[in-house]
């Protein structure tokens, strides 16, 4: 038995909360719940983040005291984690006592061992980001390198950490451990970002221009800087200075998680100051990707942020938490679209598991008078399904410990479509018909036993549903949530009364106009292509040179393209609907990696894109100019 400690970032307390507060927080709790099922003891910490100069103007917009500000955002978070089942053991608000008192012993350790200094600073700030740059930071735009927008000039005697002395030893750090900074690709961020030289970190504020912040323990005309302040957290809230077997019991944190926007923070200034203070590292500092609103980036001032409560309140918490789980790559950036939502939910959840369910229930409560019935000798259809979900199983545990959510998610459903095809296979409801009730029975216990292991392996994804489920299979509310439960075949009782529960997942039906027409459109999810297999098909845009009719082949014409630098000869059957007049001189798309085939003996090499409705047929053309030859995807 392990232990885990898990952060998330403590959020500000400017705004409400977004879907990505919400995705980092029920990540956090998905992988506690699947540590706890683990065996390990677990200690989740999440909680807001007070001071600083963002909360301060928030106040000022609302006329309320940043007090005011805190106390009436902090409710929004803990309201909406509640209603997301969110299990943190901790909820740590950077006003309180206990927290802003680990601050200012921290403060006043690295002031007395000099580590802290004073000096005079000039440097540009962003205010949005709470990030202080230098000239070499910037260029002649003097726009934020983190967010973009415009820095402020500011010129004052300030106190610095010394951060610039660890630089070399950081390097060292995160080379020798190469879980420090996860995934892979950020570390070589970090590791980019510190090629340059590290500056002393400036961690106070004069009151006169930013009251808002804990006061430096030597000098009460500053505050401190809210990222020093707020870094601290992870350690205040476990006892550091405060509660020395508590500290030692959860220190080292396992993961910080985070997303991309905070990563030097968190994987420079955050690792710097644990050693300066003598602390021991953390193990990982895992960044996550961005949720993306469509195509864009998902934000206030572009009005498409998605209200969690919102998605909650329409399509319930369980269905929204699976879908942020399935659908982002850890590390990648994933696009949260309602409609991309609805498919995913009826395919994944509605379809395949909604409707195993319910077969597997309704056969029992039909023909064994809803009592699981006790199986004979396992067929190999029966023992093909074992393997399917004991392999789940075992694909979770090791999804879970390399972070790659998204796949153990995708196990699971494996080994639920493999149930369905093997209640298809098995068809019980001839069997119920036949001559051979053993058969019968050991169909129905596979079927309720492989719905008790998916269930158990789903519940820290969809806690309250799968509780329904396991419910419906006659289980106790915990009952079996154990790694070494889930990892065993045959643990459902003969005789156990199942009851028959309403839909679980019941379809959501597609409203016109929530849905767009691509969305519409798209293959259930199994037949979804990934972005790799489509990379394979290479579109390009072409050049119509000239065009001839196909002798004695009234739908076709023959065209010589021009793709960049290369020419090349198509035939197309668009005779009907365009001449070769009309197609002359057109820019159109191509698959230009499509294998040589011959048409009517002329030998046609690549396909041009069309759409076709109702007998009527239209090109595929590029709107404005582009040279031929540029990709199309
Ligand atoms: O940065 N997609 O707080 P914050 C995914 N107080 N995750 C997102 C997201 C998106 N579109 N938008 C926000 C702060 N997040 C500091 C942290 S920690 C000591 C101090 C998530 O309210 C993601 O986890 O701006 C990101 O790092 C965090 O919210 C930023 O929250
Ligand atoms: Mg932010």
């Amino acid at each position: 038995m392990g232990k885990f400690y898990v952060t998330t970032p403590i959020y500000y307390v400017n705004d409400k909360p977004h879907i990505g507060h919400s995705y980092t927080t029920i990540l956090a709790d998905v992988l506690s719940r699947y540590h706890r099922i683990f065996g390990d003891e677990v200690y989740f910490l999440t909680g807001t983040d007070e001071h600083g100069q963002k909360v301060q103007k928030a106040a000022e917009h609302n006329g309320i005291s940043p007090q005011q500000q805190c106390d009436a955002t902090v409710p929004r978070y803990i309201e909406l984690w509640k209603k997301l089942g969110i299990t943190n053991d901790d909820f740590i608000r950077t006003t309180e006592a206990r927290h802003k008192a680990v601050v200012r012993a921290i403060l006043s350790d690295l002031h007395s061992r000099g580590l802290i200094y004073k000096a005079d600073y000039k440097g540009r700030y962003c205010v949005p980001c709470e990030r202080f740059f230098t000239d070499k930071d910037l260029d002649d735009r003097k726009l934020c390198p983190e967010c973009g927008r415009p820095t402020d000039e500011i010129v004052e005697s300030n106190y610095f950490f010394k951060m610039s002395q660890y630089q070399d030893w950081l390097i060292e750090h995160i080379g020798s451990h190469p879980k420090f900074i996860q995934p892979d690709f950020r570390r070589n961020e970090t590791l980019g970002f510190l090629r340059k030289k590290l500056d002393d970190l400036c961690i106070s504020r004069p009151r006169r221009r930013l009251s808002w912040g804990i006061e430096l323990p030597f000098d009460p005309d500053y505050v401190c800087y809210v990222w020093f302040d707020a870094l601290i957290n992870y350690i205040s809230a476990i006892g550091y200075t405060a509660d020395a077997a508590k500290f030692a019991k959860w220190w080292p944190a396992s993961y910080h998680l985070i997303g991309k926007d905070i990563l030097t923070t968190h994987t420079v200034y955050w690792p710097i100051m644990l050693k300066a203070m003598n602390v021991d590292m953390p193990e990982c500092i895992f960044a996550h990707g961005w949720w993306l609103s469509g195509s864009d980036k998902m934000s206030k001032s572009l009005g498409n942020a998605v209200n969690p409560m919102d998605m909650i309140d329409r399509y319930g918490v369980d269905p929204f938490r699976y879908f942020l789980m399935a659908e982002m790559v850890l590390g990648g950036d994933a696009s949260f679209t309602e409609a991309a939502f609805i498919t995913k939910y009826n395919s994944d959840l509605a379809n395949d598991l909604g409707n195993l369910l319910s077969r597997v229930v309704k056969m029992i409560a039909k023909n064994r008078d809803s009592a699981i019935p006790a199986p004979g000798a396992l067929a190999e259809d029966d023992k093909a399904l074992v393997s399917a979900c004991l392999s789940a199983a075992e694909q979770v545990r090791s999804a879970v410990e390399d972070m790659k959510l998204d796949k153990g998610i995708a196990a699971i459903l494996a080994a639920v479509r493999h149930a369905n095809r093997y209640f298809e296979n098995s068809a019980p409801w001839k069997l119920a018909k036949g001559n051979d009730p053993g058969r019968l029975d050991t169909v129905l216990y596979c079927g309720a036993e492989a719905l008790r292991i998916i269930s158990g392996l789903l519940s820290p994804v969809m806690p309250g549903k799968m509780r329904e489920l396991r419910k419906s299979l006659g289980m106790a509310p915990e009952e079996g949530l154990g790694m070494e439960e889930l990892s065993k075949w045959g643990m459902l009782k003969p005789g156990t009364k199942i009851e028959d529960i309403n839909s679980l997942f019941p379809r959501i039906e597609v409203k016109e106009k929530l849905v767009d027409k691509k969305h519409k459109d798209e293959p259930p999810a199994d037949n979804l292509v990934t972005i790799d297999e489509f990379g394979k098909l290479k579109l390009r845009t072409a050049k119509v040179l000239s065009a001839e009719k196909v002798e004695g082949a009234d739908k076709l014409l023959r065209l010589q393209i021009e793709i960049g630098s290369e020419k090349r000869q198509i035939v197309a059957g668009v005779a009907k609907f365009y001449t070769p007049e009309q197609m002359t001189g057109r820019t159109i798309v191509v698959v230009s990696n499509l294998k040589p085939a011959k048409i009517r003996g002329i030998e046609s090499n690549g396909m041009l894109l069309a759409a076709k409705a109702g007998g009527d047929l239209k090109l595929i053309t590029v709107e404005g100019e582009i040279p031929s030859g540029a990709d199309v995807g």
